[in-house]
């Protein structure tokens, strides 16, 4: 047994040690014990609260609440569980998970308080997180689908307005319905973007000297007032990353800043090398450990309030008018980022300005940009190309195209189909032109794969309506092969098999 003097030690061990914040009040509710933990949950040492009123430390809604919890606790009813905000020092509100107890014979009431701001901050990122999860899966699932749509119009329209007899009206009716085609074409680019399922091509990047091109354009086009300030990273790390998309982000940022300094001001870019530890992993849920290259945009413009960030990155919000803005600046920086296995991050406040960080993962190893070998040049007209595709629409319309271009073409609508009816004749097609993602267990990539060993000097054309497939992710696309993203007109087409065909190496 304890000697009343060791438990009462053993007590206060217990009290000063808590990380939890522990208050005793008298029936009045005037603070008369507060433990140590009250400096680093709060800010105020249990000097600054005892002998005061606990009613001014808490939020002000949360006082009613609270104080019908102590009356129940009064009136016998056991142990209290209930939440209640204090204030820090600093200003800021701490959210805290209460248990109170009132003990008779000392006519004191107990609480113990537990810090939920951590948990909280993760709960709302994770909330966050799945949210753009979900929305990402409906607008990538939708652009997907309307690809191939898209795809048929546009080839329909290349196809007819190559017919010579054609009166003027229809021309004129043809090529408005063309050019929303083609708009409609960039819009579910976009949200592919966003959806993180657009077809990228990650080279070994040095983003010092992107950020240095890419400022000289924002120099010309961001007009005289908006000063551009560069603070560039000695031995800044390489990235694996898509530049053109890059770049994209880059001016999406820029055009963003200078909307928010409308009577103009600094944008500042900037570049880092930063390692994400532990703490920094704790704290943000969607990061992971690692070597990063930053990539930062920040302004001294209006900034936004907290409401308003926590959706900046949700496709078409926008807080521009009708046809200024079309709120999808933002979600595609973050699905490209996404998509890079970087991490963004944007920091803002009103009247001061705003931050954005992008994070891209250093890139492993030494790698050097990856030079295809050149395929051996091809007969001259009347190649063979083989077409494989599943939708069965857009499979016509390349094969139509291709035959408008001269070439003799053969179809399957399916990788197994292609294998088994022309696997032994691969040889004599010149070109394999073949969707990605296909139904089945052979979808582009293998069925490339499988032609390239039976015809090993044919020439790939990848089509891709995005890449569920891990072709992009691992960084290179195989086999040097061209890749179309859909919906491509026939230009396009023609472009890339005339490519193959004379060995001209990828981009
Ligand atoms: N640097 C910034 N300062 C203040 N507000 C910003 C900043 N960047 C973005 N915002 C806010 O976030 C919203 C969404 O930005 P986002 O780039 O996604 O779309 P947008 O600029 O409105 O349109 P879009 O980029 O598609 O033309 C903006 O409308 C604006 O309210
Ligand atoms: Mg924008």
């Amino acid at each position: 047994m304890l000697t009343d003097d060791e438990a009462r030690s053993i007590n206060q061990r217990v009290f000063e040690t808590s990380q939890d914040l522990i208050l005793v009040t008298d029936g009045y509710g005037t603070l008369i014990q507060v433990s140590p933990s009250s400096m680093a949950i709060l800010g105020f040492s249990p000097a600054e609260m005892i002998g005061k009123s606990g009613a001014p430390f808490m939020v002000p809604a949360d006082l009613e609440a609270t104080r019908s919890e102590m009356r129940a606790a009064r009136a016998g009813r056991a142990t209290r569980h209930f939440s209640c905000r204090y204030f820090h020092k600093d200003g800021r509100v701490v959210p805290l998970m209460w248990m109170g107890v009132w003990s008779e014979p000392d006519h004191h009431h107990f609480f113990i308080g537990r810090d939920m701001t951590d948990r909280e901050r993760t709960e709302a990122q994770l909330r966050q997180s799945q949210k753009m999860e979900a929305v990402g899966l409906l607008t990538g699932g939708i652009a997907h689908d309307f690809n191939n749509i898209l795809m048929v119009i546009l080839a329909n329209v290349d196809a007819l307005q190559e017919e010579q007899g054609l009166a003027s009206p229809l021309r004129v009716y043809l090529d408005q319905i063309g050019g929303a085609a083609q708009r409609a074409a960039d819009l579910t680019r976009q949200l592919l973007a966003y959806s993180r399922k657009q077809a990228l091509r990650p080279t070994p990047t040095d983003v010092n000297e992107l950020v240095g091109g890419t400022a000289r354009l924002l120099r010309r086009s961001l007009g005289e007032q908006i000063e551009i300030a560069t603070l560039l990273a000695p031995d800044l790390w390489t990235t694996n990353v898509d530049r053109a998309n890059l770049e994209a982000a880059l001016i999406n940022l820029s055009v963003n800043a200078r909307d928010a300094m409308p009577t103009g001001g600094r944008l500042l870019v900037e570049t880092a090398n930063i390692t994400f530890d532990d703490d920094y992993v704790a704290r943000n849920l969607d990061a992971v450990r690692g070597d990063y290259v930053m990539l930062a945009v920040s302004d001294n413009g209006g900034g936004m309030a907290p409401e308003l960030l926590e959706k900046v990155f949700e496709p078409f919000f926008t807080t521009k008018d009708v046809g200024k803005g079309s709120g999808l600046g933002l979600s595609m920086v973050y699905g490209f980022i996404k998509q890079s296995n970087g991490h963004i991050k944007i920091y803002s406040e009103v009247g001061r300005g705003t931050a954005v960080r992008l994070y891209l993962p250093r890139a492993q190893g030494s790698e050097t940009v990856a030079t295809a070998k050149p395929v051996p040049a091809m007969l001259a007209g009347g190649e063979r190309i083989l077409v494989v595709e599943d939708d069965e629409q857009v499979r016509r319309s390349v094969v139509q195209q291709l035959a408008k271009l001269g070439y003799a073409v053969s179809e399957s609508a399916s990788g197994a189909d292609a294998l088994r009816d022309f696997g032994e004749t691969m040889r004599r097609f010149d070109v394999l032109v073949t969707d990605i993602v296909m139904p089945g267990e052979i979808d582009g990539r293998r069925l490339a794969e499988a032609a390239r060993e039976r015809a090993p000097a044919i020439g790939i054309v990848l089509m891709s309506g995005y890449s569920e497939d891990a072709v992009f992710q691992s960084g290179k696309l195989p086999l040097e092969a061209r890749l179309l993203t859909k919906p491509f007109r026939r230009a396009d087409l023609a472009q890339a098999i005339r490519q193959v065909l004379d060995g001209t190496p990828a981009p």
